[in-house]
């Protein structure tokens, strides 16, 4: 079965009301005609309704970089599924290394947010990866396991259909230097196989991005791997020509 790559930007804590129009008209006009991949922003939650309006029309999805997971009541800072889909937005990042480690945030945690989305109706963009110091002492894919296993214990395999999954080795990410094809394609493989061996069907449809200093060099390569069904880019996603080029290589490696 063949996958639609998946495209999304994660412009983390950057941007204005101003960066935000600014920028996604220089998407809407990169992206103009451009078919075979899905393509997906997540600016800052403040910036959404900008982030709405200049969408409209376009075929770019709305995401966000986190949700909570209570929907109502006395949570002092937090935002619900329900706020996020007033404004749109579909795919939610959750379970990035960064909230991770500056939030403190755990792995059964997570698993709840992935839940309070499911049940909205939104698409859990789910992050996972290793550090520096897991992968010398060869734990990568213990980590993953153990991440994704999270998800699974408590809501079933079949909580992936429809879902995103995020590799992001947490020694690549803003650091200028990316996985190597052949080790992201080792990692995503992996992962593939570790949901197959719970539901083949599941496995096959499960959209599995590579995240960690994909930019406008060395998108290509990456997308060759057939495991490889997208990115989730940040600092490359701040800037309109470079994110474009980004989605077009994996419209042109996925067809
Ligand atoms: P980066 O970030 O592309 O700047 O490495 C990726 C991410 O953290 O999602």
């Amino acid at each position: 079965m063949a996958r639609r790559p998946l495209v999304m930007g994660n412009w983390k804590l950057n941007g204005s009301k101003a960066f935000t129009k600014e920028l996604i008209e220089g998407l809407k006009h990169e992206l103009a005609g451009v078919t075979g991949c899905d393509v997906a922003i997540a600016p800052p939650v403040m910036y959404l309704a900008e982030a709405e309006a200049a969408l409209a029309n376009s075929q770019i999805s709305l995401g966000a970089q986190n949700v909570d997971v209570n929907v109502k009541g006395a949570f002092t800072g937090d935002i619900s599924t329900e706020m996020l889909k007033e404004f749109g937005a579909k795919y939610i990042i959750i379970g990035h290394s960064e909230r991770r480690t500056y939030h403190q945030e755990s792995d059964a945690f997570i698993a709840k947010k992935f839940a309070a989305l499911k049940e909205a109706g939104l698409v859990p963009v789910l992050c996972i990866g290793e550090s520096e110091e897991e992968n010398e002492a060869g734990k990568t894919e213990e980590v993953c396991a153990r991440q994704i296993d999270a998800v699974i214990n408590a809501l079933g395999v079949d909580a992936f259909n429809g879902a995103v999954i995020a590799y992001e080795p947490i020694w690549a990410i803003g650091t200028g230097k990316s996985a190597t094809p052949a080790q992201a394609q080792a990692v995503h493989a992996f992962i593939r196989g570790h949901i197959a061996a719970k539901s083949q069907a599941v496995a096959e449809q499960v959209i599995i991005q590579y995240g960690g200093s994909v930019n406008d060099a060395n998108a290509a390569e990456l997308f060759t791997q057939p495991d490889i069904d997208g990115a989730l880019v940040g600092g490359a996603s701040l800037k309109a020509p470079a994110f474009a080029v980004i989605v077009k290589a994996a419209a042109a490696a996925k067809q």
